[in-house]
């Protein structure tokens, strides 16, 4: 909770330690820099920071030249407009980053809200896409990533309802992709968060789920192209069968 130097140390001896060796992506949580639960906007401008000037996103990029993509939450200072974050730093370098579209609960009071799409980059021959937390509860941003071509959707979170975890299961099976959710545990002010974290296959596979309280480093090996094979049966394709004209009404603005 609001302790920038506090959350820096915890970030820089996770990926100073041995256990990262030998991980080429990693993902933190949302907010990773400044904690989520704030008090003012105040409070927040005063947690937040440039990227990737600024020294958690220069940490994750020192850490990100070893040949690794790094994603992490950042509250981020841009001018004088505040965003929840998601900055993906590959081999040193910024590969994009994302503005949070749907602001959970008061977050409103102090973000403003991303209006681009959500972005997909390539990384070591593959396509990785960006969203964050609350976005799970609105399908469309995993399919525009599908349909942008990630195979793998790096997810960081401060989950605090129930939900997710099993709809991301859905958002991997409607779209075939891989998804990657990393939460925070424990408890910020009034804020107590789900933990769970978990990596989930394009066929509704769990590769991961840690537990409530588990703090660490949890990993699986994947294969992103296995997310190419979009055949949800021999004659289905999750994309191809897809009736854009009979959802028109989505695109409705009211
Ligand atoms: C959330 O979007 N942090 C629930």
């Amino acid at each position: 909770m609001g302790d920038l130097a506090g959350n820096m140390r915890k970030v820089e001896s996770l990926l100073g330690s041995a256990k990262v060796n030998g991980v080429d992506v990693l993902v933190l949580p949302e907010l990773a820099n400044s904690g989520y639960v704030f008090n003012s906007r105040d409070e927040a401008i005063g947690l937040s920071e440039e990227v990737p000037a600024g020294p958690f996103s220069k940490l994750l990029q020192t850490f990100s030249k070893q040949d690794r993509l790094v994603v992490s939450g950042i509250c981020e200072r841009e001018g004088t407009n505040l965003y929840n974050s998601a900055a993906a730093l590959g081999n040193g370098k910024l590969l994009a980053t994302y503005h949070k579209v749907h602001l959970f609960n008061r977050e409103g009071e102090w973000f403003l809200p991303g209006d681009k799409e959500p972005p997909v980059f390539e990384y070591g021959g593959f396509k990785f896409g960006l969203m964050i937390c609350f976005d799970w509860a609105f399908p469309e941003m995993a399919r525009v990533l599908t349909l942008k071509g990630a195979q793998v959707i790096l997810h960081p979170a401060n989950l605090v309802l129930p939900y997710c975890q099993n709809a991301m299961i859905t958002r991997s099976v409607e779209n075939r992709v891989f998804t990657a959710t990393a939460n925070r545990i424990g408890r910020e002010r009034s804020m107590t968060f789900s933990g769970v974290s978990q990596v989930t296959s394009p066929r509704g596979e769990v590769l991961v789920r840690v537990g409530a309280m588990d703090e660490g480093l949890f990993w699986v090996d994947v294969n992103p192209s296995d997310a190419d094979d979009k055949m949800i049966t021999e004659y289905n394709h999750v994309l191809n069968d897809r009736r854009p004209m009979i959802y028109k009404r989505l695109t409705r603005v009211s």
